[in-house]
């Protein structure tokens, strides 16, 4: 049985995704979900799912070794990014090579970058009539967004498209993708 870890800062409909995916199959298993909010509506998702969840702040996440340590004490085989926002600190990409992946919403190069997360990508991919976007899965290194690309997904955009519809095409992307590519890898 594989192990992963994933990240998440926010909703984390990913992570539940990925989870519930995993569940019905016995290849892969997600021991634990880590976050840096404490707010974040993916531990109450961890909570009614049974899945450990675990917060740190920056302090520990960028000046010490205390994620890395409780990293190594998980074991996994993949840490998977899936909508965390915080720039992975060299030392953590170090001590896991080729074993951080992360989703973004759009199709990279494109709309990549600081600052170019959530909604703000999906306004972009408006604001300049784009006929297309989709999904990027990429190693994580350490830059923003620039990691070697795994795989891409597009779906069509037209004009009637708002940045609300947008979001909806693209987590409909990654939803049906994600864990497959996910189970692909570590296979
Ligand atoms: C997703 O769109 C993902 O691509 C991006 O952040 C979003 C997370 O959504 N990195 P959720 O928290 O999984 O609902």
């Amino acid at each position: 049985m594989k192990r992963i870890v994933i990240f998440a800062s926010g909703s984390g409909s990913n992570a539940e995704n990925i989870i519930t995916y995993f569940r019905e199959r016995d290849s892969v298993e997600v021991i634990a979900v880590l976050t840096n909010k404490k707010s974040a509506l993916v531990l109450e998702r961890c909570d009614r799912l049974g899945i450990p969840a675990f917060y740190f702040n920056k302090s520990a996440f960028s000046s010490t070794d205390s994620v890395i340590q409780m990293l190594k004490g998980l074991n996994p085989d993949l840490i998977v990014l899936a909508g965390f926002l915080w720039k992975i600190p060299p030392n953590l990409i170090a001590s896991f090579p080729k074993k951080i992946i992360n989703i973004h919403p759009a199709l990279l190069p494109k709309y990549g970058g600081k600052g170019m997360y959530g909604e703000r990508v999906h306004q972009a991919v408006k604001d300049n009539s784009e006929t297309e976007t989709g999904i990027t899965i990429h190693y994580v290194n350490e830059n923003y967004d620039e990691g070697g690309i795994i795989f891409q997904a597009n779906t069509a955009l037209s004009s009637s498209d708002t940045a609300e519809t947008i979001a909806q095409k693209v987590h409909k992307l990654e939803y049906e993708h994600f864990p497959k590519v996910i189970e692909k890898l570590l296979s």
